[in-house]
């Protein structure tokens, strides 16, 4: 039998990394985690965010997985380190890929948007500093985004108001590509493009990751034209949740289950 691969988040964003992972390995068998008893990880500490997502990360472990991929902007910026120190497989976070991405481009002025945690934590800034190419970057923190994606509003005036706010000054730099650094944002895709325009370039590192979990891990991937199968665990499966579950999947998940991981 394969080993699953394991995606985490913080929530039910991640499933979009999930999405871009399935479409590029669909042979591979998935188990997500979306510890959403304890979401958000945006507003909380370091040291809560890294104690939170070991434990995560234990709790997949327990599944035999061959692979932790890290679908949350926040636990990638704060506890990759702590992680790659936890487990014995390895990690893969979104921010490296995010990163890359945004290179590609060619842009010489980047933008990133992310949660409070991971804008404070620097990460996408120390990452885009240490490239042999200098680009210029200003990054923002967007603490309402994530409730206005999960309210469904991605296509909204409401949340065009929102994004204006914190995108403004960004257009007014002279941002040429954004990163959205926030496992949630690609759901307001809509209202961010049309807020910055159509010239200005969101990336975000869905796709990107499973570029790089094929470009570095293609040793741990399984051959074959099998149809994998993905299970999907909460931490809390409230309404809204399912909701928002349903609307990022296109249908009803196949097979969800509400896990407890204190004791991992
Ligand atoms: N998944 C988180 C991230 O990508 C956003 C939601 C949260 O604050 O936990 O940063």
């Amino acid at each position: 039998m394969s080993r699953p691969i394991g995606v985490f988040d913080s929530g039910v964003g991640g499933l979009t990394v999930l999405g871009a992972l399935r479409q590029r390995f669909p042979a591979e068998d998935f188990v997500y985690l979306g510890d959403t008893a304890r979401l958000p990880y945006g507003t909380k500490s370091a040291t809560t965010v890294q104690r939170y997502a070991v434990n995560a990360a234990a709790h997949l472990e327990g599944h035999g997985i061959k692979l932790l991929v890290v679908a949350c902007n926040t636990a990638s910026s704060y506890a990759l380190d702590a992680l790659d120190r936890a487990v014995s497989i390895p990690v893969v976070g979104v921010v490296e890929p995010g990163v890359r991405a945004a290179i590609a481009t060619g842009a010489a002025r980047i933008g990133v948007i992310g949660t409070e945690g991971t804008i404070r934590s620097e990460a996408y800034q120390r990452a885009l500093a240490g490239r042999a190419a200098p680009v210029e970057v200003e990054a923002v923190a967007c603490p309402l985004l994530v409730p206005l994606a999960e309210e469904g509003w991605g296509d909204h005036p409401i949340t065009d108001q929102v994004a204006d706010y914190y995108l403004a000054p960004l257009v007014a730099w002279g941002v040429e590509t954004v990163i959205l650094g926030c496992t949630h944002y690609p759901l307001l895709r809509p209202s961010l493009q049309r807020v910055v325009g159509p010239r200005i370039q969101l990336v975000d590192s869905a796709t990107a990751v499973a570029e790089m979990v094929a470009a570095d891990h293609s040793d741990l991937l399984s051959p074959g034209d099998r149809e994998g199968a993905v299970r999907i665990e909460l931490t809390d499966a409230s309404d809204r949740f399912l909701r928002i579950t349903r609307s990022i999947l296109g249908r009803d998940p196949e097979e969800l289950e509400v896990v407890d991981i204190d004791q991992a």
